[in-house]
């Protein structure tokens, strides 16, 4: 299947010269949750707001349902839905009345039925009388989702959709994103909570000063990079990490009750039953073990930190 969005040697630079996007190609499937990830300033919203043209590509094509992002602008911008980073700026406007005229700007007829669903389903129906100046600023954020989704487009753009919301709003965006994929609708989401990225996505790229330094399924990235460790809980305290089992790595924690052991998950052999065979020998008893994965975060603050 060709892919809904496809970027091909995108530029941007700035009218300032500064160069916020540097050949940039990527393409996304249909029906896919695909995370951004990357620092401030990395470039994100850029992108976002080039696919969607809001931004003038310096260099590069974008085509967006087979239409090209330029040359068809409006064909393309239909099928987008753009949740922005950016607060909302119309401060008389009523809310039922703002997302009802985001639906006529795409020349669809009025549905108030589907809007009232919109609303109800951002828990903002008892607002709807409300001006915008009168909701919070979680409530704000729902209200530019309520936004975007008010033309049914197919693929839905959020940028940084829970930064600075509760924990609440949080998880009803996560249920959000989770229905409309289940409807088909691709989801593009950059976001600062690793976390986020790590519940909802399937596929994960990172960005760094303006370029794409990886793209990969999250799955197969958590099983590459990601390393495990084992920790034993000790029966009585250690002073040092005994020299017999020096080649192991051990970590000894500063109360001396518990060592840990990291490991990787593609070795062939983990080592693990040679280091209890020789913890045994050493006399090192314990009480307890587990073992923890390394998240998500672990290996893109290690990606950004090399980039
Ligand atoms: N209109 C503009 N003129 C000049 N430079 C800009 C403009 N907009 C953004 N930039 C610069 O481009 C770079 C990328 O900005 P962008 O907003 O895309 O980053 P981001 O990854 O979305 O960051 P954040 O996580 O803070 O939202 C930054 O260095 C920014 O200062
Ligand atoms: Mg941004």
């Amino acid at each position: 299947m060709a892919p809904i969005i496809s970027v091909q040697s995108l530029e941007k630079t700035y009218d300032d010269g500064f160069q916020a996007l540097k050949t940039v190609s990527l393409d996304i499937e249909e029906g896919e949750v695909f995370a951004l990830l990357g620092p401030n300033g990395a470039g994100k919203t850029t992108l976002i707001s080039t696919i969607c043209g809001l931004v003038r590509p310096t260099a590069g094509t974008i085509t967006v349902g087979g239409h090209d992002a330029q040359t068809d602008y409006r064909a393309a911008r239909k099928l987008i839905g753009l949740v922005p980073q950016e607060m909302p700026t119309a401060p008389f406007e009523k809310v039922i009345d703002t997302v009802a005229f985001s639906r006529g700007l795409f020349g669809l007829p009025a549905n108030p039925g589907l809007i009232e669903q919109i609303l109800k389903d951002l828990t903002l129906w008892d607002k709807r009388d409300n001006t915008i100046m009168a909701l919070s600023g979680g409530m704000k954020r729902r209200l530019l989702v309520a936004k975007a989704l008010a033309h049914e487009p197919t693929i839905l753009f959020l940028d940084e959709p829970t930064a600075g919301v509760d924990v609440e709003l949080r998880h009803d965006m996560w249920r959000l994103v989770e229905q409309l994929k289940e409807r088909g609708v691709t989801i593009i989401l950059t976001t600062h909570y690793i976390e986020e990225a790590e519940e909802m996505a399937d596929r994960v790229a990172v960005i760094n000063k303006g370029e794409i330094i990886l793209v990969e399924n999250k799955s197969d990235l958590m099983q590459k990079l990601g390393r495990k460790e084992m920790t034993l809980a000790l029966q009585e305290t250690l002073v040092a990490v005994p020299e017999t089992l020096a080649t192991y790595g051990l970590v000894l924690s500063e109360d001396g009750r518990a060592l840990t052991y990291t490991y990787d998950t593609q070795g062939e052999r983990t080592g693990i039953t040679a280091l209890l065979t020789d913890l045994a020998k050493s006399g090192i008893r314990f009480q307890d073990l587990h073992t923890t994965q390394s998240s998500l975060e672990d290996i893109f603050v290690d990606l950004v930190k090399k980039g």
